[in-house]
């Protein structure tokens, strides 16, 4: 999606579609009666009629009237242009952009001004425009070989201010970023287990650590009994693919201090083990790396954004399957840190795969924790399919994540995890911790056993289980891989070093 600027006129735009905006004051848009004139005064009467809707979200197409270059205008609706918010803007691009890519538009031109009868600048239409644009035209490329419809891609977008191309162009490439990052994270979400195996999962992130100049480990199973990764080579130990654990590393200031872990789930499939899932249960788990995918799609965004922090990505790569030779309920396991776990559960896997990464995490210097995991089904109990559940051990760190989440427009919410959980976490007759307490409050559980290994480190759990996948389209993008987290994960980043910046 290449961009360009040009004059705020309505004149010479050769764009295929021209997206305007319609507030519910269109007396509050600056040259709104030159766009009038376009349709001979008949634009101000649709409105009324309901023809041409300002509701918020609602979109209406028009063809161009003979005479100008462009082809259609999409008209998106604003509502009360006073209570529009940036989650609004890019939710509002969003909706435009699969309203593009129905009409197999290649080309889009936005007028600016039709859109900054609230607050914004042009710069923060530009960037919502780019991010929503990016996010709302995504699809995902499928395996089927019938189909001849031809794949359309937006490939230039114009915007028509009047602000510099310098201020203007940096926004949107922003944008683009943050949206390139969260598809591609979509992708690797929506990509089956036969397909992202561990092993390919692995090469992707090299190629991303060769992009970037990422430093770049890979560990498979005879580098994880030589450290004694006990935990994810159980979970390993049915399957005939290799495990990999995957690290990335971000150095944004000179010495490697300060460092930023970001800690990813990505088991490939979840079968459940011999703690099976059930028929209609297992149908969906290739996405069980939807936590691996948010820390790749972060990582994009900080190698090309550049901020000034030290970051380490860890990413826990395996599928958890069932063969003679897999882990079992009342095994007893030894972790990466030392610590003992008895396997009440072989479907509570994450924790036990995230328990070595957080400790690797921690050995290569992480001094704050994030991880991200399609961790429980609790989650979706608690909290639906619309909000990413959290634990944490500081205050301060989160408040920070929760600034970011409130740029991004992701929503998180907290759970407590208290001393009676963790006393749970830990009764075992036989081990130091075990993985499956009981059948409440799955959430914390889950949460609270990798905060075991997380220690007295600031740490903050993201359980993604309801927010990765999504079984509809929703206002940022078709059904299937979300992205959740990826955008909230490198803003974090970019607070924190703007944070230890001043
Ligand atoms: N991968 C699942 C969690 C999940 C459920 C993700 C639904 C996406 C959608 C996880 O490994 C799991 O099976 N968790 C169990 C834990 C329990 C057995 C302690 C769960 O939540 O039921
Ligand atoms: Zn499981
Ligand atoms: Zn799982």
């Amino acid at each position: 999606m290449e961009v360009s600027v040009q004059k705020n006129s309505l004149e010479g735009i050769t764009a295929d579609v021209l997206i305007v905006g319609v507030p519910k004051h269109t007396e509050h848009v600056e040259g709104w009666d030159r766009l009038d004139a376009l349709f001979s005064g008949a634009l101000s009467g649709w409105i009324r009629s309901g023809d041409v809707a300002s509701g918020r979200n609602e979109y209406s197409r028009v063809p161009a009237l003979p005479g100008t270059e462009f082809k259609r205008v999409l008209f998106a609706g604003l509502g009360n242009d006073k209570t529009l918010d940036a989650d609004d803007l890019r939710k509002v691009f969003a909706g435009a952009g699969k309203q593009l890519r129905k009409m197999k538009a290649e080309s889009a031109a936005v007028w600016s001004a039709s859109f900054t009868s609230g607050d914004f600048e042009d710069a923060d239409i530009a960037f919502a425009a780019a991010e929503g644009l990016g996010l709302g035209t995504y699809a995902f490329e499928d395996y089927k070989t019938g189909s001849n419809e031809k794949q359309v891609e937006l490939r230039e977008v114009t915007l028509l201010t009047d602000s510099e191309e310098s201020v203007i162009k940096p926004a949107f490439g922003v944008g683009r970023v943050y949206a390139d990052a969260v598809n591609e994270a979509r992708d690797l979400v929506n990509t089956p287990g036969n397909i992202l195996t561990a092993t390919a999962m692995a090469d992707y992130a090299a190629q991303l650590a060769d992009q970037y100049g990422f430093g770049f480990e890979v560990l498979g199973r005879a580098e994880m009994e030589e450290l004694g990764m006990g935990a994810i080579l159980a979970v390993n130990q049915g399957s005939v693919e290799e495990p990999r654990l995957i690290v990335l590393k971000y150095k944004g200031t000179e010495k490697w201090e300060d460092v930023v872990g970001l800690v990813g789930k990505g088991i490939t499939f979840d079968t459940g083990g011999y703690s099976l899932k059930t028929k209609t249960g297992i149908v969906g788990m290739k996405g069980d790396m939807g936590g691996a995918a948010a820390v790749l799609g972060a990582m994009r965004i900080i190698g090309e954004l550049r901020p000034n922090k030290n970051v380490v990505a860890v990413i826990a790569s395996t599928d958890n399957m069932i063969s003679g030779s897999a882990f079992k309920p009342d095994d007893v396991i030894t972790s990466l840190s030392g610590k003992t776990i008895e396997v009440l559960n072989t479907d509570a896997e994450g924790r036990l795969v995230l328990a070595d990464a957080v400790t690797y995490a921690k050995q290569s210097g992480a001094d704050y924790l994030v991880d991200v995991a399609t961790l429980t089904g609790g989650v979706i109990t608690a909290l639906g399919y619309d909000k990413t559940g959290a634990l944490t051990n500081s205050e301060g760190f989160f408040e920070t994540f929760l600034e970011a989440a409130s740029e991004t427009g992701e929503f998180v919410w907290r759970l407590p995890l208290t001393e009676n959980d963790k006393k749970r976490i830990r009764k075992s007759d036989v081990a130091d911790l075990n993985n499956s307490p009981g059948g409440d409050g799955h959430m914390i559980f889950g949460g609270g056993f990798v905060g075991e290994f997380a220690e007295d480190t600031p740490w903050i759990h993201l359980d993604i289980a309801g927010t990765s996948g999504a079984s509809s389209a929703h206002d940022l993008g078709p059904k299937g891989g979300t992205g959740v987290m990826v955008r909230t994960l490198a803003t974090l980043v970019d607070l924190m070093a703007e944070e230890s910046g001043e």
